[in-house]
């Protein structure tokens, strides 16, 4: 793995625009709580068939190439549903998406089931098995440690982790993927660490 890992390419397709001329992207990891993109709309949506994995690698955001981090990607799951948020972006959005998630992403496009009961057709960033970061499925409490050891340029791994089961937790949904990394994290917590939930 190094700097030129791929990421989204120019010929991965977008939906078509709806009438307004916008483009729905579906957000399951930071996605979901960092918001740094104008949104014209947004909304909690689930994704039939997919389920979150933290088996991708970060040497961008929450690792270095030398100590990749853990972060999310989707994996295939015939009868699970991933809960997220999705939002409703012009089509410019994808220049600083596509940079934001270049480490082994392509864009994938499915249904979106939104809260209301509309289906648009939607975006989600997906790293597969084959991008030069995965690392694939571990024991969960080796998953654990990695998160807790690893940090990169946008911060530690374990912060990732922990506002991602902040904003789960508001959303009311238990994934228990995300839940058991969140409880075997708390446990290896220091006495003195503040594991309350929030992130400071
Ligand atoms: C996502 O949030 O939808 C993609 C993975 C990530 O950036 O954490």
């Amino acid at each position: 793995m190094n700097a030129s890992t791929p990421g989204p390419q120019d010929d991965d397709a977008l939906p078509p625009c709806d009438r307004g001329g916008a483009v729905w992207v579906f957000g399951y990891g930071s996605l979901i709580w960092k918001v740094d993109f104008p949104v014209r709309e947004r909304a909690v949506a689930r994704l039939h068939g997919w389920a979150r994995r933290f088996w991708q690698g970060s040497h961008d955001h929450r690792g270095t190439p030398a100590a990749p981090g853990r972060v999310l990607t989707l994996v295939p799951a015939p009868g699970a549903v991933c809960t997220g948020m999705a939002y409703r972006v012009l089509p410019e959005v994808f220049v600083h998406l596509d940079r934001r998630e270049k480490n082994g992403y392509r864009r994938v496009i499915a249904t979106l089931h939104l809260a209301d009961g509309r289906t648009p057709r939607g975006v989600a960033y997906v790293a597969g098995p084959g991008n030069p970061a995965w690392l694939g499925d571990a024991p969960m409490p080796a998953i654990a440690g990695h998160i807790e050891r690893a940090a990169g340029p946008s911060g530690g791994n374990v912060e990732y982790l922990l506002r991602l089961a902040a904003a789960l937790r508001a959303l009311g949904e238990d994934d228990p993927h995300v839940t058991e990394l969140d409880r075997l994290l708390r446990a290896r917590a220091t006495p003195s660490a503040d594991t309350s939930g929030r992130v400071r």
